[in-house]
């Protein structure tokens, strides 16, 4: 439905959008702007803000951007057609007229919604009625409450060919009314149409409004042909932009701050049923995009509780490769991994009814991370025992990777991947050269071992060059090793006030670049003695003592696109946080090269003080990282300062 662009335009600037906003967040006047705490996602300290000047909302947490407009839409659930309609009558605005096409279209709408509607109320009678007693005994069986049943207005379609529509047709709907809102079946042959629901526990699918638009209907009998039956696709119902439970769910996952996913009616009625209200399903089909972006306007890491079988790890992936393309900051999945052949009903089944809320929140609690999801995936697909397996492990990263559309997401998984790998070549390496080092060491005790020994280290000695970086640290130093010094010498140009706090830190990274070490030296240089230094003036005084081009690369206006997240107005504790991030994840390359000299000088040769060298720093490595917390205390001390000012 279209409107003139004035007309949103006026109601725009009419409805104060912190008026609006404030009707739903706690908001606190700071300066021209207002502040509260972020309802789209979970926040502790307020970084939502709300400037009526713009008109806009702003969270510098997760990034929901919007106007009014947006706020109701995603807080309310409703249509921009809805919400317009809402916001006019609020501040007092008549809603332009729409065509004669669109009202028709309307109308015809809202008949189909009564004849739905009737038809749900018609199929909750007969459960209750006497026609309705076996499937109320199979409702008992399941362990359905009386007021889950008519929470989820569950009801029953007798097994006759035409109950329902001598039942409707008696109410003055019309046949072709029923036949397109898809409770009747026409034959292609012209005969007369039929009860499309027969013997079934109907289950009603509402609308993000709660609105009943289609059905769900469960064979009682063995013999049907289909366990689940569904409405087909009509005016009102569009299985693939539709998710069960949707408006109960929307409620629920306000005060959750989170949404599940389940895979069937079932789950999530049981899920309700043990107090997790905040559930809902796909229709019998995968997950698509737009039930995607449901999910993400209700919560942003929805949780896909799917069952514990090869159906469900496989619905599991699918919907992982669906959302790479859609990634968002701050926006993903989680997946709950059920043991095995359980689903949600059954988890809540064997844990009875006093535990099964708590055993569901457990299992959700420890859901997986989309990236570690991928990265089992990985794994599971492609062994890395040689090194051409590896390389081609490699291009599987960087493939899978290449599916996220957004490009700062993009490259954080392109990190977390490279790094896991590293991590387990390491290992895989260690135990390698752990069991090599225990043979060399068992030629010790024999005859001639000593001799032995040194012979196969003289040999390792000569090989040792050749050998050179193992496929997986190239692989990341090609990617991102001059890029990673080049975005934190960014973060300091652009933010001077961060180098006093990260003094020694900076000081002691190694920089292959000499440019680059160059760069550093000078910025700490200035900083000691100009503890008040400001971005402009450090850039001038840099392209002063010559350092133009480099500067340019690092902190010109066209690299202020690539390390956006170094810019100036960035809030000065989120770059303090990312520098913080690069320099612990830096310290750590840095110990990594370190390890594999001392690691090809043991190869080298296998003498004790060599081993004692190498377990050392092993040892380092393991242990909780000291310079690790050293660097939050800063940052602590730092931003307490900060705040202070
Ligand atoms: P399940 O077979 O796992 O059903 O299918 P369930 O929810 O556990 O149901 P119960 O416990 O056996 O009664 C999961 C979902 O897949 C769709 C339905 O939406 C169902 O809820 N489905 C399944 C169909 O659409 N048609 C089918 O024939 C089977
Ligand atoms: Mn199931």
């Amino acid at each position: 439905m279209a409107y003139p662009p004035e007309f949103i335009e006026e109601l725009r600037h009419r409805v104060g959008i912190a008026e609006v906003v404030g009707r739903r967040v706690a908001l606190k006047k700071r300066g021209r702007e207002y502040t509260g705490l972020c309802p789209f996602h979970n926040e502790k300290t307020p970084s939502f803000t709300v400037s009526d000047d713009k008109g806009f909302f702003h969270c510098f947490g997760c990034g929901a951007h919007g106007s009014a407009i947006d706020f109701v839409m995603r807080t309310e659930g409703l249509s921009f057609p809805e919400t317009v309609e809402r916001l006019a009558g609020q501040a007092g605005m008549d809603v332009p007229r729409v065509s004669a096409a669109e009202r028709a279209r309307d109308d015809r709408r809202s008949e189909l919604l009564a004849v739905v509607e009737a038809a749900a109320g018609w199929f909750e009678s007969q459960l209750a009625a006497g026609i309705g007693a076996e499937a109320r005994a199979y409702v008992d069986q399941r362990g359905l409450r009386p007021d889950t049943v008519a929470g989820f207005r569950i009801g029953f379609a007798p097994n006759r060919r035409d109950a329902l529509k001598t039942a409707m047709l008696a109410r003055d709907f019309t046949e072709a009314q029923l036949i397109e809102a898809g409770l009747l079946i026409s034959p292609e042959d012209g005969g007369t149409s039929y009860d499309r629901f027969r013997d079934r526990l109907m289950f009603p699918i509402t609308d993000r409004r709660g609105r009943v638009i289609a059905f769900g209907g469960r064979a009682l009998s063995a013999q049907a042909r289909a366990k689940y039956l569904n409405s087909p696709e009509t005016p009102l119902f569009h299985k693939g932009r539709v998710l069960y439970n949707h408006a109960n769910a929307r409620i629920a996952a306000q005060t959750e701050r989170s949404v599940v996913l389940a895979e069937g009616y079932m789950d999530v009625i049981a899920l309700a049923q043990a107090g997790l209200a905040h559930a809902v399903a796909p229709l019998g089909t995968a997950v698509t995009e737009e039930q995607l972006g449901e999910l993400w306007r209700l919560a942003p890491e929805p949780v896909l509780c799917l069952d514990g079988d090869t159906a469900g790890w496989r619905a599991a992936l699918r919907a992982a490769e669906r959302a790479l393309p859609l990634l968002k900051p701050g926006y993903s999945l989680r997946f709950a991994l059920l043991p095995e052949g359980r689903d949600p009903d059954d988890l809540i089944k064997d844990a009875g009814p006093e535990n099964g809320a708590a055993a569901i929140r457990a299992v959700l609690e420890t859901a997986l991370p989309l990236s570690e999801l991928l990265w089992r995936k990985l794994r599971q697909e492609q062994p890395i025992d040689t090194p051409e397996r590896r390389a081609a492990f490699g291009s599987a990263i960087r493939d899978l990777a290449g599916r996220i559309g957004e490009p700062r997401v993009r490259e954080f998984y392109l990190d977390e991947f490279n790094e896991k790998l590293t991590i387990l070549l390491d290992k895989s390496r260690d135990r390698r050269s752990f069991r090599s080092g225990r043979q060399a060491r068992g030629g010790y005790g024999h005859k001639g071992g000593r001799q032995s020994g040194y012979r196969s280290g003289r040999m390792r000695t000569d090989a040792a060059p050749a050998q050179g970086l193992p496929p997986a640290s190239r692989l990341k130093a090609s990617l991102s090793d001059g890029r990673r010094d080049e975005k934190l010498l960014a973060m300091l140009v652009f933010h001077p006030a961060l180098i006093e706090p990260f003094h020694e830190v900076i000081a002691a990274l190694k920089l292959a670049n000499p440019d680059l070490d160059r760069l550093r030296t000078a910025i700490l240089e200035l900083a000691a003695r100009r503890p008040d230094l400001d971005s402009a003036s450090l850039k001038s005084h840099l392209v002063g003592i010559g350092q133009v081009e480099i500067v340019d690369r690092i902190a010109g206006p066209k690299a202020a696109n690539e390390y956006w997240f170094a810019r100036p107005d960035v809030k000065s504790e989120e770059v303090a946080a990312g520098l913080h991030q690069a320099l612990a994840r830096r310290g750590r390359v840095g110990m990594d090269e370190e390890i594999r000299a001392r690691q090809h000088a043991l190869a080298a040769q296998m003498s004790p003080e060599v081993w004692e060298n190498f377990r050392a720093i092993k040892d380092d490595e393991l242990r909780p990282n000291d310079s690790d917390e050293a660097d939050v205390d800063r940052l602590r001390g730092y931003l307490d300062r900060e705040k202070a000012v």
